[in-house]
């Protein structure tokens, strides 16, 4: 299969448009240790079959620029087949209303608390009805993403539950029930072909020993790089919030997720999602030598990985 890293940046991008922490400056000073990086996204295909959208961020335009050498060229075509939700952030789906010139009904895949919050919360699939029309699937942690069938893909696509948290317009005491049972997940990519096995988690929260066990079973990894400490944001006066409050796991610190994934057997091993206050993004930081060595990569916007 192949993947490719399409955004590496967590929401807002880098640098972001109102935002002059160190790192987003530098970005804009020109600074040979930093480029820019569009917002979270992915892109999946298999040995055999089409690609599939993973997150539809907001800088969905330009990112599916990048699958363009892969598609066929007649008048219209769509680069992709489907687009999958590991949750339903305005950073993974605002980019569902740059899709509505599609010329068939989106295909869409996420879990019935994602359809939720897509319908009552950030009303977008409501939106989309009266443009391109969308054709919903169900999916569930525990079981395989039933593909469309038309595309014959060798992918198979395994959901796994991670930590519920709700996007802030979702929270129990702003709209709903409180019920955001299966509001995040992963998914692991097997390609039945090459047998090549990929895990991706843009927004961990936890590692818990299941978890692990996934990702160490897997080839490679692509996971949850927001924040280096828990008190980033705090610390640079940015937000009173911490990481682990926003749902993701701090890389640093003994609990942190970069001590955990170093001891995993993967063959590769990727941060993803990285906000712009990461330290990690400056290429000759003290944090990102501290990353490679620990043999864990900082994905790029681009990064193309077979397996
Ligand atoms: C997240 O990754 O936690 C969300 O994208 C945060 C947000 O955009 O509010
Ligand atoms: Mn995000
Ligand atoms: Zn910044």
């Amino acid at each position: 299969m192949l993947v490719r890293i399409l955004g590496s940046a967590a929401g807002g991008g880098f640098p972001q448009w109102n935002c002059n922490c160190p790192g987003c400056q530098s970005v804009r000073e020109g600074k040979n240790t930093v480029h820019q990086r569009t917002q979270s996204s992915l892109a999946v295909r298999g040995t055999e079959g089409s690609w599939y959208l993973i997150n539809a961020s907001p800088d969905v335009r330009q990112q599916l620029e990048r699958l363009r050498d892969t598609v066929p060229t007649s008048i219209r075509s769509n680069p992709i087949a489907g687009v999958l939700l590991t949750d339903a952030e305005i950073d993974h789906t605002a980019g569902l209303m740059i899709l509505r010139e599609s010329a068939e009904p989106l295909a869409i895949y996420g879990t019935n608390s994602v359809r939720k919050a897509l319908t009552d919360g950030f009303s977008i699939l409501r939106v989309l009805k009266d443009y391109c029309g969308v054709v919903w699937s169900n999916i569930e942690p525990g079981s395989t993403v039933d593909l469309n069938s038309d595309d014959s893909s060798s992918l198979e696509i395994e959901v796994f539950s991670l930590k519920s948290k709700p996007p802030k317009y979702m929270r129990s005491d702003v709209r709903g029930d409180g019920n955001h049972h299966n509001s995040v997940v992963g998914f692991t990519f097997r390609d039945r072909i090459s047998g090549g096995v990929v895990t991706y988690a843009p927004a961990l929260s936890e590692l818990s020993d299941s978890i692990l066990e996934r990702l160490d079973k897997s080839d490679c990894i692509l996971v949850d790089g927001t924040f280096w400490q828990n008190d980033e944001l705090v610390k640079l006066g940015m937000s009173t919030r911490t990481s682990e409050a926003m749902g993701h796991l701090p890389l640093s610190g003994d609990n942190g997720s970069l001590n955990h994934l170093a001891k995993l057997s993967s063959k590769r091993k990727i941060f993803t999602h990285i906000n712009n206050s990461n330290p990690i993004l400056v290429a000759n930081s003290a944090e990102r030598k501290i990353v490679e060595a620990a043999g864990v990569e900082v994905g790029d916007d681009g990064l193309t990985i077979e397996f």
